[in-house]
């Protein structure tokens, strides 16, 4: 007790702050996501998300690029299809945008580890992540055009797919295809706990996937629940998923802490567009210290569980960590 023990001395200089550390964040953690058009030469800003853009494949490679040499090993991609349709074609045409973008990613910089997500909301006329029957989403139906877009990713050189849709069933569909077709080694991150949230509100402008009726609230999760999300990551994980998702992370740490503690599996934590929008416009306005926020929200996250960060500041935190280095 004081005055014998005083906690301060082991925060008197950088030295010993750093020995006591608990904490790390590298960017080994960081997993980026982008946007990816058709066309050439596109780089058009994300109004809500500054510094975020919608590219085409000849400028995702270049942006791509630079995250790598910065120390970024994973990219998570999402496609803006050239047409929409009633059960989203796009997501499962091997000419797809985000198999495009996966052929030369890969061929570019074949170590960089490709995710892409899977689902059909930015596919489809209605915008939301499955097929629509009589006003409702259709689990069952949906879940044969997820397995084949999931296969058609993992065609294009896809290293991860990561279904995102909520739809029951949709990890072991997707296991089941890609087994039958020989991609044993292709691995399955499942956005497992992944809430009705309005923090993918600057998402679904950028991706144009906002629902044109409803809401996702009859298959994403009820904010209030934490047991829930545990029994979906168990689900997730024995129908064959390697990786599972808490999704947004910063109003459900305590739901990262939960599955960090019960799943031997790696967690991935989504810190998403809404998350990445609040930082940004407090630093815009001058409210807030933009880069100490940052690396706050994504230690943070670190310290709860997270294994795998996915994060539009990603370049921005790399850039950071290497200069702290
Ligand atoms: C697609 C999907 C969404 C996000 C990732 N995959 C949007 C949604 O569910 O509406 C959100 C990511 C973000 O906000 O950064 N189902």
């Amino acid at each position: 007790m004081f005055p014998e023990l005083r906690m301060r001395r082991l925060r008197r200089g950088e030295g010993i702050r750093a020995l006591v550390r608990e904490t790390m964040l590298s960017t080994d953690d960081l997993v980026y996501p982008l946007f990816v058009v058709h066309g050439r030469g596109r780089r058009e800003p994300i109004g809500p998300m500054p510094g975020q853009f919608r590219l085409s494949v000849d400028q995702l490679v270049e942006e791509v690029q630079e995250a790598y040499e910065l120390g970024i090993k994973g990219v998570l991609l999402f496609g803006v299809p050239r047409r929409k349709d009633e059960l989203g074609s796009e997501a499962y045409s091997d000419d797809g945008i985000v198999q495009r973008a996966t052929r030369a990613l890969k061929e570019a910089l074949p170590e960089l580890v490709v995710m892409a997500d899977v689902c059909l909301c930015g596919y489809t006329t209605h915008g939301h992540c499955g097929v629509v029957v009589d006003g409702r989403v259709d689990n069952d139906r949906t879940l044969e055009l997820i397995a084949r877009t999931a296969l058609s990713l993992a065609g294009s050189g896809a290293d991860v797919v990561a279904p995102s849709g909520m739809m029951d069933g949709q990890v072991r569909a997707i296991r089941k295809a890609l087994d039958e077709e020989g991609f044993t080694d292709v691995a399955i991150m499942a956005y497992s706990a992944k809430y009705a949230s309005c923090f993918y509100g600057p998402f679904r402008e950028a991706a144009g996937s906002a629902p044109k009726f409803g809401d996702r609230r009859s298959y994403q999760m009820d904010p209030p629940n934490v047991r829930e999300a545990l029994l979906e990551m168990e689900l997730d994980i024995r129908e064959g998923a390697d990786i599972v998702m808490v999704k947004p992370a910063l109003a459900y740490l305590d739901v990262i802490r939960a599955a960090k503690e019960r799943f031997l599996r790696p967690l991935a934590a989504y810190n998403v567009s809404g998350e990445y929008a609040m930082v940004k416009a407090a630093g815009r306005l001058g409210w807030m210290d933009e880069e100490g926020a940052m690396m706050e929200v994504l230690l943070g996250i670190k310290r709860a569980g997270a294994d795998i960060i996915l994060t539009y500041f990603a370049k921005d935190a790399a850039r950071m960590l290497g200069r702290a280095a």
